[in-house]
């Protein structure tokens, strides 16, 4: 599948430098690209009482949500440390969040910090996936 556009990879490398993870040192950015166009960038920011910490598609898809778009078009996923050859998938809960904004052809872009990638379709990495529309929306 085709990269993303630079612009979308840069914001996500951009806001992985934000990252607060000083417990699990493993910093991540999540750049989404809403249909219109608009990138909403999030990093993941850990808790001393480690439950309450939050990945990076959670932190993005908070504002964007907050900014007022509703889908996701594409989204690029970086984490891990350079040349680690690692790739950040989404965990499994973030892959829910992301159900609920985006179809199962949207592009989930991964990549580890010395930018290796593969792309995945939401409906490889959640197949069979619960969504609106098991409600009835
Ligand atoms: N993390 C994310 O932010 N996104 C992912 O897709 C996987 C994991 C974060 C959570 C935690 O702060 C750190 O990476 C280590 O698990």
């Amino acid at each position: 599948m085709s990269n993303p556009a630079p612009d979308l990879f840069d914001a996500a490398l951009a806001v992985r430098l934000q990252a607060h993870a000083p417990y699990s040192g493993f910093r991540v950015g999540a750049a989404i690209r809403a249909d219109g166009g608009r990138i909403h960038a999030g990093c993941n920011v850990e808790n001393a009482a480690y439950p309450q910490g939050q990945c990076a598609e959670a932190t993005a898809i908070g504002l964007m949500v907050a900014s007022g778009d509703r889908r996701i078009a594409e989204i690029v996923v970086v984490g891990g440390d350079a040349g680690a050859g690692v790739l950040c998938t989404p965990c499994g809960g973030c892959r829910q969040r992301i159900r609920e904004f985006a179809g199962p052809d949207t592009p989930i872009h991964v990549y580890d910090a010395g930018g290796h990638r593969r792309t995945f379709t939401l409906g490889e990495l959640l197949p069979f996936s619960f969504g609106p529309d098991n409600l009835g929306f």
